[in-house]
């Protein structure tokens, strides 16, 4: 048994929808939460860009003494991964992997940033697993962004999510990977999109499974109940951060504190 908490980061409020995940598998466990919401968006950014803040909140969670890190941001696991499990000796668990491995689906769409599109981990990790699928990618750069503003309820969103996705009907997927972690927060409207007769894919399933399963392995869990404890890090300002955290994630948190970019 092990209460030390288990860390988490993304550039924002999606990885949230990881943990929430995880809170479901595991609710015995700790959780440290670090959002980089001063410098969201992610996939907008360079390879070397996505690395460097990786490893500085690698770095910072293991100050915290984390016992494992979970990439909970689609664009870091695509960019950083395969460098920081290098460099640091923690274990590390990113959204890609855990999902690629378990599809079931022959003719596949993902969505995720312009970042993670351009890497091609996707189709890298897909076809490794499962050689014969068909699979089609498109990026979808405003989903993160009206997510961070609050608007995933919008008619906004609507209007984006229909410019995007309208290219799928001609490819006739059986299911979308929601390759970023943001999106599940549209899942609702994407499922209406396609009048639920596409399979959405929530990577953070599978990665919350592969984070169980590791730490049951080394009998690593916290089998302490009752005492529990999620916190909370963002780079900017807390205030919105913790309003829509509830509102679209209903997380709530023991603790936030704010922790600027340049100190990390
Ligand atoms: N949640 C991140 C991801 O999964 C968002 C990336 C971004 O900040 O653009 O890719």
């Amino acid at each position: 048994m092990n209460n030390q908490p288990i860390g988490l980061f993304d550039s924002g409020l999606g990885g949230l929808t990881v943990l929430s995940e995880l809170k479901n598998l595991m609710p015995n466990e700790n959780y440290i939460y670090f959002g980089d919401t001063a410098r969201v968006p992610y996939g907008s950014k360079s390879k070397e860009t996505i690395i460097e803040y990786s490893r500085q909140i690698i770095r910072f969670l293991i100050s915290k003494n984390v016992k494992m890190i979970i990439i909970a941001c689609g664009t870091a696991s695509s960019l950083a991964f395969d460098t920081v499990k290098k460099e640091f000796d923690i274990p590390i668990i990113n959204v890609i992997t855990p999902t690629a491995k378990s599809i079931e689906s022959s003719n596949i769409g993902v969505v995720a940033t312009n970042a993670t599109i351009k890497s091609n981990a996707w189709k890298k990790e897909i076809l490794k697993n499962h050689p014969n699928v068909k699979i089609t990618s498109k990026a979808c750069p405003l989903f993160v962004p009206i997510v961070e503003e609050g608007l995933a309820n919008t008619k906004i969103a609507d209007s984006v999510i229909d410019l995007y996705l309208k290219d799928f009907s001609k490819s006739k997927i059986d299911s979308l990977i929601l390759g970023c972690t943001h999106y599940p927060i549209l899942a609702k409207k994407i499922n209406k999109y396609f009048q639920g007769k596409v399979n959405l894919i929530n990577i953070n399933k599978a990665c919350a499974k592969e984070a169980l399963s590791s730490l049951k392995k080394k009998s690593q869990l916290n089998t302490q109940s009752g005492k529990n404890y999620t916190y909370a890090y963002t780079t900017d300002s807390t205030l919105s951060f913790k309003k829509n955290a509830k509102l679209f994630c209903n997380c709530t948190f023991d603790k936030i504190s704010q922790i600027k970019a340049d100190k990390l």
